[in-house]
C-alpha cells in the first residue's frame, strides 16, 4: 500500500538511503531537514537513482510553526525521525546543544504529529543507549545506561516515546537501535559525507584511500580481541534502510511498541576493516597504532534475533560490499556532494 511518509533528517546519510527505498516501494516521501549536516544536492541524487520526485521542507524540527505547517501540508501516515546530532565528542563539549536538538526537537515533532493525528513513528536510536553493560553481545532487554551525552539524549527520546505510547496507545512506536552503519548506495551517487575530519572509522579509511588524509590512526592495539584492535558490528546502510521499511510494515499491523537492534550479529575488528577496504580499493591503507580513544569499548555487537523474528529482517550485505560500496561513493565523489 502506498503511504505518505514524513522523513525528518532525510537528507542525511541513513535518511537518504531510506528515502530511496521508500520511493522504490512507491511511497510518497517528504523530507524535512535543516541541512545542518547535509547538502541539498542529495535531493537531486535521490531523484536520479529513483526517477521519482521527493518533496522538501527546509525546516528545523525545533521550529514549532514550521513543523505544524509541515503537518498541515499533507496528511502523513507515518514519520521516520532521523533528524538529530550524532557526534559523541561534540555532545560532551556542548551538552545543551545536544539536549536541545535531539530531545527538544523530538518533543516538538511528537507534539505536532499527535496534534495532526499522525500516529506512527520510527525513531533512530542507537546501540549507544546500552552504555557499557559488561558483555559484548547486546540483547534488547539489557538495562539502558548510556555513558555519554549523545547516548542519554537517545535514551530520553526512547523514554518519551514509550511513555507517550502508554498514555496514548493510538501512538505506535518503533525504536531502532542501530549498530555501526557503513557503506553506500551501490550507484555511488549517495553516501556518507562528514564535515571536516571524520570521527568514525569507515569515512576516515575512505579518505585515506582517496588521498585526502595521510594515514589512519588505529586507536588501541592492546584490547582483549584476537588482533588487539576494537571490534564492532558494522552494518551496511542499505540493510539499515530496509529495516525501516520493515518497521513501517510492522507498525501498520501491530500496536505493540517495536524495540529492536539493527545489526548483523557478526563483529569485525578495525584491522579487518582496514584490510578489507585495501582489497576493495586495490591499495594499502596507511595506518599507525595510537593510544586508545577515551570512552571506547573493546568490543560490542548486536543480538539481531528479535528483529528477525518480529520483522522477518536480516542484514544481507557483507564486509566486501560495505567496503566496495563505500569506495565507489568516495572515489566518485572525493569531495562529497
Ligand atoms: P546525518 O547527520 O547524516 O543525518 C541527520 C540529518 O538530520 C542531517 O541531514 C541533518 O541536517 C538533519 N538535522 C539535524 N538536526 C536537525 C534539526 N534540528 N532539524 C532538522 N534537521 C536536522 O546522520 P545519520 O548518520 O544519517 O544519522 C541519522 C540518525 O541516526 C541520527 O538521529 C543519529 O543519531 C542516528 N544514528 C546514527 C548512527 C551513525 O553512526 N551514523 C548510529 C546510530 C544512530
Ligand atoms: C569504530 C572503531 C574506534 C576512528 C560511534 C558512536 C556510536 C554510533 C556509531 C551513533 C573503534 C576505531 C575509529 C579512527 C579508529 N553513532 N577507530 N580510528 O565509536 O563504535 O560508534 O558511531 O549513534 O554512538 O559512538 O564508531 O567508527 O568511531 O569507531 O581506530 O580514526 O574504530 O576506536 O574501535 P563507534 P567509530
Amino acid at each position: 500500500m502506498t503511504n505518505s511518509i514524513l522523513v525528518t533528517g532525510g537528507a542525511g546519510y541513513i535518511g537518504s538511503h531510506t528515502v530511496v527505498q521508500l520511493l522504490e516501494q512507491d511511497h510518497h516521501v517528504t523530507i524535512l531537514d535543516n541541512f545542518s549536516n547535509s547538502s541539498p544536492q542529495v535531493l537531486e541524487r535521490i531523484q536520479r537513482i529513483t526517477g521519482k520526485q521527493v518533496a522538501l521542507i527546509k525546516a528545523d524540527i525545533r521550529d514549532r510553526e514550521s513543523v505544524r505547517d509541515a503537518f498541515k501540508s499533507r496528511q502523513f501516515d507515518a514519520v521516520i525521525h532521523f533528524a538529530g546530532l550524532k557526534a559523541v565528542g561534540e555532545g560532551e563539549a556542548f551538552p545543551l546543544k545536544y539536549y536541545d536538538n535531539n530531545v527538544t526537537g523530538s518533543q516538538v515533532l511528537l507534539e505536532e504529529m499527535l496534534q495532526a493525528g499522525v500516529n506512527r513513528i520510527v525513531f533512530s536510536s542507537s546501540a549507544t543507549v546500552y552504555g557499557a553493560p559488561g558483555q559484548t553481545q547486546y540483547h534488547e532487554n539489557l538495562e539502558l545506561a548510556p555513558i555519554n551525552v549523545y547516548g542519554r539524549t537517545k535514551r530520553i527520546v526512547e523514554d518519551m516515546l514509550r511513555d507517550t505510547n502508554k498514555a496514548q496507545p493510538q501512538l505506535r512506536i518503533a525504536l531502532l537501535r542501530y549498530f555501526n552503519p557503513v557503506g553506500a548506495h551501490p550507484s555511488g551517487l549517495i553516501g556518507e559525507d562528514p564535515n571536516g575530519i571524520p570521527n568514525n572509522l569507515m569515512p576516515f579509511i575512505a579518505q585515506v584511500a582517496v588521498g585526502k588524509r595521510e594515514k589512519l590512526s588505529i586507536f588501541g592495539n592492546d584490547y582483549p580481541t584476537p588482533d588487539g584492535t576494537g571490534m564492532r558490528d558494522f552494518i551496511h546502510v542499505q540493510d539499515l534502510a530496509s529495516g525501516h521499511l520493515a518497521a513501517l510494515n510492522y507498525l501498520a499491523e501491530n500496536d505493540s511498541p517495536l524495540i529492536v537492534n539493527l545489526g548483523t550479529g557478526r563483529p569485525y575488528s578495525v584491522l579487518e576493516m582496514v584490510n578489507a577496504f585495501g582489497k576493495a580499493c586495490g591499495k594499502d591503507i596507511s595506518y599507525q597504532f595510537s593510544p586508545r580513544r577515551a570512552g571506547d569499548l573493546a568490543e560490542y555487537y548486536a543480538d539481531p534475533a528479535l528483529a528477525t523474528s518480529l520483522l522477518g529482517w536480516t542484514a544481507k550485505h557483507g564486509i566486501e560490499e560495505m567496503c566496495m560500496d563505500t569506495w565507489r561513493w568516495q572515489s566518485d565523489n572525493p569531495d562529497g556532494y
